[in-house]
């Protein structure tokens, strides 16, 4: 094989067979293919996509470069949802404990924060003591005692996909739905399910800004899924704005327990039950979504959840408190309250201005593996739609120190666009926002979410 020529059939649109393609992989994996050569063949990949062949090949092999977990002795259905990514999006920290209240087994692995978009791995982490890196031993021990835990990706589950996403992030070739598509897929295929649940953002806020692109994305993760034998439903959900009222590690914490104890913000408790009914059908709990949705709002509300969330975090050496007491989380020693410089309506809360703000302020990334400040980010008061008064108070920015305290004012007074009334302060001129829950897709079709 010469990786040259194979780069440059990818290059001019040819198909590469199942054989080539796998020797191709091989080789960058034994250090015969250089990283370099793996990068122009991942830029080929980004303009002239994969052929489903192709795709398939991909996932295949990114699922046999590591293990493929078997907890079909658990004896009971196993479940668990990816979100693509966004701003604010604690949904999986009350997820995960109200799904496996119901009885169904969650296994999650979730990631890092990554450029703009928040990490769960990171909002658990701020509860301190919490582990996230538990051995596979851990992992199961603490779905059989307690239906669900949540951890990091091992180096055992799926290798490949770990050196191209870190190449990837460093090569400009992240937003390619194909390698989203594969990257995704085989670190979710690996965990041994029985369904998957997939929540795909869509907006400013997103990886893919585009309803189609969203689209796409979900239709070809459901369809990786459904050629697999893992039943896998996906809903496009928006990130024109952020979800919740905070971006930040410990403070999405904070309101991921507030929506455990039945409150917190009303778009995260949506959607946090919007995914957890899809879940229970996919477990086989409720025959269709209405009931499945109706038993996951009263469990919410029972209070019963929680005490599930709290033995997740005991199990895993975090200091179980701190849903008694959420002062016991991490804070930042700034918090400074910013106001509305004018009286008006909210247009837009900006995700992205928020996302990167949080990163600024030291609440995430900019190298791999940089320490985060747990305590710092935003928390807001208004949604898109809301008045305002001129002096009204509309968030607070969580700082370090008085100059980071300054910039993250700065940012939020951006972020939150206000015009007076009737006006419009969008480019286009427009001051719609997405629906929050858009569109659901199945193996079967695509349907636009009616409420
Ligand atoms: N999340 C992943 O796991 N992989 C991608 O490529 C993008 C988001």
């Amino acid at each position: 094989m010469n990786p040259a020529r194979l780069i440059e059939r990818k290059r001019d649109g040819g198909e590469l067979d199942p054989a080539e393609l796998s020797g191709f992989f091989a080789a960058y994996l034994d250090g015969a293919v250089e990283e370099y050569q793996m990068s122009a063949f991942l830029m080929a990949v980004l303009f002239r996509g994969l052929t489903p062949g192709e795709l398939d090949t991909l996932v295949d092999f990114m699922l046999r470069s590591g293990e493929v977990l078997d907890f079909s002795d658990l004896g009971g259905p196993r479940v668990d949802k990816h979100s693509t990514g966004g701003v604010g999006d604690k949904v999986s920290l009350p997820l995960a404990p109200l799904v496996a209240e119901a009885g169904v087994f969650v296994p999650m692995m979730s990631g890092r924060g990554l450029g703009h978009s928040g990490g769960t791995l990171d909002k658990l982490e701020s509860i301190p003591g919490f582990r996230t890196g538990l051995s596979l031993a851990e992992f199961r021990a603490g779905l059989v005692e307690n239906r669900v835990a949540m951890i990091g990706q091992t180096d055992e589950i799926a290798p490949l996909d770990r050196r191209l996403y870190d190449l990837r992030s460093v090569t400009g070739t992240v937003n390619s739905i194909p390698l989203i598509a594969a990257s995704i897929m085989s670190k979710k295929l690996a965990e041994g399910l029985t369904g998957l649940v997939l929540d795909v953002k869509c907006g400013r806020g997103a990886f893919l800004r585009e309803e189609e692109d969203a689209i796409e994305l979900a239709r070809t993760m459901v369809g990786i899924g459904a050629t697999r034998g893992v039943p896998t439903t996906a809903l496009v959900t928006a990130m024109d704005r952020p979800l919740g009222r905070t971006a930040g590690n410990a403070l999405e914490v904070r309101e991921a327990i507030e929506c455990l104890m039945g409150g917190g913000p009303s778009d995260l408790r949506e959607v946090t039950l919007a995914l957890a009914a899809e879940m229970l059908v996919l477990g086989g709990i409720d025959p269709d979504l209405a009931p499945a949705h109706e038993r996951a709002s009263k469990l919410l509300d029972s209070g019963a959840p929680i005490e599930r969330f709290r033995r997740m975090i005991e199990r895993q050496g975090g200091d179980p408190a701190v849903v008694d007491d959420p002062d016991r989380l991490p804070r930042a020693p700034i918090e400074r309250e910013v106001q509305a410089g004018s009286t008006g309506v909210v247009q837009a809360v900006d995700p992205l201005a928020l996302g990167f703000g949080v990163v600024e302020l030291g609440g995430g990334r900019t190298r791999l593996g940089e320490a985060i400040h747990p305590g710092v980010g935003f928390s807001w008061d208004v949604s898109p739609g809301d008045e305002v008064r001129a002096g009204e108070r509309i968030g607070v920015v969580h700082a370090r120190n008085e100059g980071e305290a300054d910039r993250g004012e700065a940012i939020l007074t951006q972020a939150i666009q206000i015009a007076p009334d009737g006006t419009s302060t969008r480019e286009d001129g427009s001051s719609k926002v997405r629906p929050l829950l858009s569109h659901r897709i199945t193996d079967e079709r695509v349907a636009r979410i009616r409420i």
